[in-house]
């Protein structure tokens, strides 16, 4: 792990009173969803909320949340440039996607984290309770530059139940509690735990295995927050990529989840 450097100017930001970032191994086990269900579910609960897309190479908040087609105004307040963010249910959204037309996949390393931090640092996003943030999966440039410079509250772990989701989460983590940043670790969420037919209510389908969110819970010393079904009826009016995170079906587990990392 190169975690080489201990005096890295930090970012304030000032008007915001929590950062949650939201980690996994891998991708496609629900961070991007979670994160946004998340910010959704601490909104309709009242507070003010960000969510920050900083998965620069699979940012799936735009389409997500059917913000694509934003394009940032820049403000000049004092002598500081800052970039508006996406309005969306009540939360402010920011993504390099806004930006560039094309995929970010030339961007490398320290030229991607770096512009990433800047549009951290110069969004406006005005008084937040909590500006959540959507890691990139594993543990690269972007989570390095995140973790030394920003001021995080605290860590979601997001894993699917299989072994290997939880071993690639478990390397996520590593870094997150690592002993140059000691991020503690809110929890972990099991996401795609199991599948109900609609035709069997009380049936419970356990697709992706069992017990692999209270494994890692476990050896982390940390709660199991939730666990989040796989469902089939929440339909995105923004797009059939995603789910529809404040769908009835599933709005309720994120309710649940804002509640425990609130209190
Ligand atoms: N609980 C769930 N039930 C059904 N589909 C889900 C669930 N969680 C995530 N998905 C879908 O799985 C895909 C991957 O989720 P996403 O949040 O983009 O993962 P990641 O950000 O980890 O890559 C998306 O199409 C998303 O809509
Ligand atoms: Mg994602």
């Amino acid at each position: 792990m190169t975690t080489k450097n201990n005096t890295i100017e930090k970012i304030a930001l000032p008007t915001v009173k929590n950062i949650i970032v939201v980690a996994s191994g891998k991708g496609g086990v629900g961070k991007s969803t979670v994160s946004a269900g998340l910010a959704l579910a601490l909104a309709r609960d009242g507070r003010k909320v960000g969510l920050m897309d900083a998965d620069i190479y699979g940012a799936s908040i735009p389409l997500l949340t059917g913000t694509e087609g934003f394009k940032p105004l820049m403000l000049q307040v004092g002598e500081t440039p800052r970039m508006t963010p996406a309005e969306k249910w009540g939360i402010k959204i920011q993504s390099i996607a806004y930006f560039i037309d094309e995929k970010a996949a030339m961007w490398r390393g320290p030229m991607a984290s770096n512009t990433l931090m800047q549009l951290v640092e110069q969004t406006a996003w005005g008084e937040l309770d909590y500006l959540v943030i959507d890691l990139p999966p594993g543990t690269g440039d972007i989570q390095l530059s995140l973790f030394q410079r920003l001021d995080v509250t605290g860590a979601l772990v997001v894993t699917s139940p299989q072994s290997i989701s939880v071993s690639d989460a478990a390397k996520a983590a590593e870094l997150i509690v690592h002993e140059q940043f000691k991020i503690p670790i809110l929890g972990v969420v099991e996401n795609m735990s199991w599948f109900t037919p609609a035709a069997h209510p009380a049936e419970k389908y356990f697709i992706f295995g069992k017990g692999g969110g209270q494994r890692l819970a476990t050896r982390y010393n940390v709660p199991l927050l939730v666990q989040i079904p796989v469902v089939m009826e929440s339909a995105n009016e923004n797009t059939d990529h995603y789910i529809n995170v404040g769908h009835e079906c599933i709005a309720s587990y994120f309710s649940k989840l804002a509640e425990l990392i609130t209190n």
